[in-house]
């Protein structure tokens, strides 16, 4: 009988539509038709529970420009209202939604986080993004997107609002008691008086503290002021990280920022991206990928490239090498992505087909194709490592590739010793081992 390790692995599993591949929605068996209906979201969520996740996610973009035939609506449903209708179907799988700080109200968003914390007994996290694209701006009564200094200072005091707002006052002041009249204690329950820059808010809040003291605060910048905001208030961080060398470098900067914040003890969790493509033999798993390359619609290809890199990409040779790119210290966009994008040259040196075809399922996440037994041998180098401490899936199908990673690779993590086998603790924060 394997002993369990210590250390164990954590799971989350982002949600987003068909799948993470480009090319998902056009498969014979896809489930494009039900990604407006609740259900499919459900039954989701339930096959990431029966594979003991610690996790499901939903990302969020607040717009729909809508300009392409072949344009996803991914974000039909909002993440906290999808996630709550998702609550009354599991049981123990973590709830995690994305909040834009650049465009929510705080005391309504950490409202609704802090209802559905309650209503779950404390399995609700929230992913803090400073959003990415004018589209939405011109949604919020904005003309384009603030600089990414500016969104990272909002972000800042939107953080630490949203902190006192979880924490402005505990259930244990609700005191309902009928003889002697008294519903709360009051000296108990007390505003605030937050007078910031961007926000001001006079608290308390309408609910108490959650049975989990507060949702488990995500984020996944990957620029200097990202990181930096990650490190002063983050539990767990997502990454994009293509390799070894570059989750390293990711791991090593966001502890020096920790090092440099208030309590420089603190570990933050990193759950890199990963798109795994398993099968029973290696043939099987790329045969997989391969079919849905096939179908890979080039023109949405190039135009998700040309966002990643800032330049218009539409006219490269498909089968000639990727031309020369400026480094990343000239680039003004989304940095994480496109850090990757020159790793994935460098180390590849592909044709543009090639690299369309590594960014076709999340844009140049950790992939993994093969084995249950050789996808697990390199998740445990990145565990060993100590550069994951979990990792958060990215299936290039829904439901058919979260179905294959929870019947066929959780099993051999389990065997290893190195993943649950039932859900021990209720909470979030208990699944994830943070004591705070
Ligand atoms: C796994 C993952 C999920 C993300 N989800 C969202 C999202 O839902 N909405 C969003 O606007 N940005 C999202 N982002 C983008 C980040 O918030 C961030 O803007 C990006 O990583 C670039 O980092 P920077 O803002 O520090 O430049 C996500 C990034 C990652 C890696």
């Amino acid at each position: 009988m394997t002993k369990t390790k210590e250390k164990q692995l954590h799971l989350g599993v982002l949600l987003y539509g068909c799948g993470h591949h480009q090319a998902a929605w056009l498969m014979p068996n896809s489930s494009v038709e039900h990604i407006g209906e609740i259900s499919y979201y459900q039954s989701l969520a339930q096959v990431a529970e029966k594979g003991y996740f610690d996790a499901v996610f939903f990302a969020d973009n607040q717009s729909f420009p809508a300009k392409n035939a072949s344009d996803m609506p991914a974000f039909w449903f909002d993440p906290v209202v999808n996630l709550t209708a998702i609550s009354q179907v599991t049981n123990h799988v973590g709830l995690v939604a994305t909040i834009s700080s650049t465009f929510s109200n705080p005391f309504t968003a950490s409202r609704q986080l802090l209802s559905l914390d309650h209503i779950t007994k404390g399995r609700v996290g929230w992913n803090l993004v400073t959003s990415m694209t004018d589209f939405e701006a011109l949604n919020h009564s904005m003309e384009e997107l603030p600089p990414r200094d500016k969104r990272y200072e909002k972000a800042d005091e939107f953080a630490a609002l949203m902190n006192k707002l979880f924490l402005s006052w505990h259930s244990n002041a609700f005191l309902h008691q009928r003889e002697e009249r008294k519903l709360i204690n009051p000296s108990n329950i007390q505003p605030f008086h937050h007078d910031g820059t961007y926000f001001k808010v006079h608290g308390p809040s309408t609910t108490p503290k959650s049975p989990q003291g507060k949702p488990v605060s995500m984020q996944a910048g990957a620029s200097k002021q990202g990181i930096a905001l990650a490190a002063k208030y983050a539990d767990a961080v997502y990454s994009v990280s293509w390799n070894l060398k570059q989750a390293k470098n990711f791991r090593k900067k966001l502890d020096e920022q920790v090092k440099q914040s208030e309590d420089s003890s603190r570990h933050i969790k990193v759950f890199p991206g990963l798109v795994t493509y398993v099968g029973h033999t290696r043939e099987e798993a790329l045969a997989k990928k391969a079919a849905l390359d096939e179908q890979l619609p080039i023109e949405t290809a190039l135009k998700q490239l040309s966002f990643f890199i800032q330049q218009d990409c539409s006219n490269w040779e498909i089968d000639q090498e990727v031309p020369p790119l400026p480094p990343v210290e000239e680039f003004t966009g989304p940095v994480g992505r496109y850090e990757t994008i020159l790793e994935i040259i460098h180390d590849t040196q592909p044709t543009v087909r090639e690299l369309l075809g590594y960014l076709s399922a999340g844009g140049g996440h950790h992939t993994l194709i093969g084995t249950p037994e050789e996808i697990v041998d390199q998740m445990e180098v990145w565990f060993e490592a100590g550069v994951a401490d979990g990792f958060n899936l990215m299936p290039p199908t829904l439901p058919g590739s979260l179905e294959d990673f929870v019947e066929l690779i959780v099993p051999e993590m389990q065997k290893r010793g190195i993943f649950r086998k039932s859900y021990e603790g209720h909470t979030f924060r208990e699944h994830l081992g943070l004591t705070k």
